[in-house]
């Protein structure tokens, strides 16, 4: 049976540490500032934002949420940004993806300081990864790097296969693990829904990850004997036996594939926990560049 990554127990021990370095910071006067903007009432978003509240909280940083009705205007929030592009009391700002379909997220994005840019979405900030210049790394492609190193399972020279073609996971991730440099060096292959034969390139891959959103996509067959597998997926299927009346499940097919793993990370408390994260090291970051 292969091996747990847990994200929720490499969270615990990587908040531990932003939870110190918010300290240093605070007795130099200066606290980490996150404002997070929520528009509308997407269900999961409600619950994602909550939970990086609280994890702001936990660490010492501070937290602004604003939470807008669904037919709040663009300018309306690019307002909003523009306040917090000015304010010294915001490191970090957040807005919370997907934005309703009348406001242009793209060009919403593109407002915020690339300072600010925690969630590492600006242009400046995507360019920048890609040429392995200094700025802001979205937060599930940094954490999914970080469960590989913190659970002794480092990529360099290996075969890493991608499967998901996103913006802010499948293309950043792989922009981050061909990097030259000790935490990367890894030989990346993006696949996507387009990809022929997509099981015959999975199963050359020694570290699979899985981030295209279809619920138990990744079957055993698609993995080769002893790989290492992080499951980027968060997909809510129903499930009238449970409570809520549905469940979450990952990409992967987990009970076929545990089986055939080296390392697997579940669904839920695998990359999960790790985005949150490093939404909170991104912040505390952001606040450390200002005393330099
Ligand atoms: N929605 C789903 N994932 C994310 C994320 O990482 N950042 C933001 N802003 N919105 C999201």
């Amino acid at each position: 049976m292969a091996e747990i990554i847990s994200g929720k127990e490499i969270s615990y021990t990587i908040r531990e540490e932003i939870s110190l370095r918010v300290k240093k910071l605070s007795a130099k006067g200066i606290v980490p500032g996150l404002a997070v903007i929520l528009v509308g009432d997407d269900a999961a978003s409600n619950v994602y934002v909550n939970m990086k509240e609280k994890a702001c909280v936990n660490v010492g940083i501070n937290s602004f949420v604003n939470r807008l009705p669904a037919d709040t205007s663009q300018n309306t929030v690019l307002d909003l940004v523009k306040g917090f592009n000015e304010d010294d009391k915001v490191h970090g700002i957040l807005i919370q993806h997907p934005l309703p379909p009348a406001v242009d997220e793209s060009y919403v994005f593109s407002q915020v300081d690339p300072r600010k840019d925690v969630d590492g979405f600006h242009p400046v900030n995507a360019g920048k990864l890609l040429i392995g210049a200094e700025g802001f790394v979205p937060c599930t492609p940094l954490g999914v790097v970080e469960m590989l190193h913190r659970s002794g399972n480092p990529p360099a020279g290996k075969h890493v296969v991608i499967v998901g073609r996103s913006s802010i996971v499948g293309k950043p991730l792989a922009a981050l693990l061909v990097q030259k440099n000790d935490r990367a060096n890894a030989t990346v292959t993006i696949c996507h829904s387009r990809t022929i034969d997509l099981p015959e390139i999975t199963k050359t891959a020694d570290i699979l990850i899985a981030a295209i959103g279809v619920p138990e996509f990744i079957t055993a067959d698609m993995v080769k004997k002893g790989a290492v597998v992080i499951d980027v997926g968060t997909n809510r299927v129903e499930d009238s036996s449970r409570e809520k009346g549905y469940r979450l499940t990952g990409d992967v097919h987990f009970e076929e594939v545990e089986k055939i793993a080296k390392a697997i990370s579940p669904v839920p408390f695998g990359v999960g926990p790790m985005t949150i994260t490093m939404l909170l090291h991104n912040t505390t970051l952001s606040a450390e560049k200002t005393l330099h």
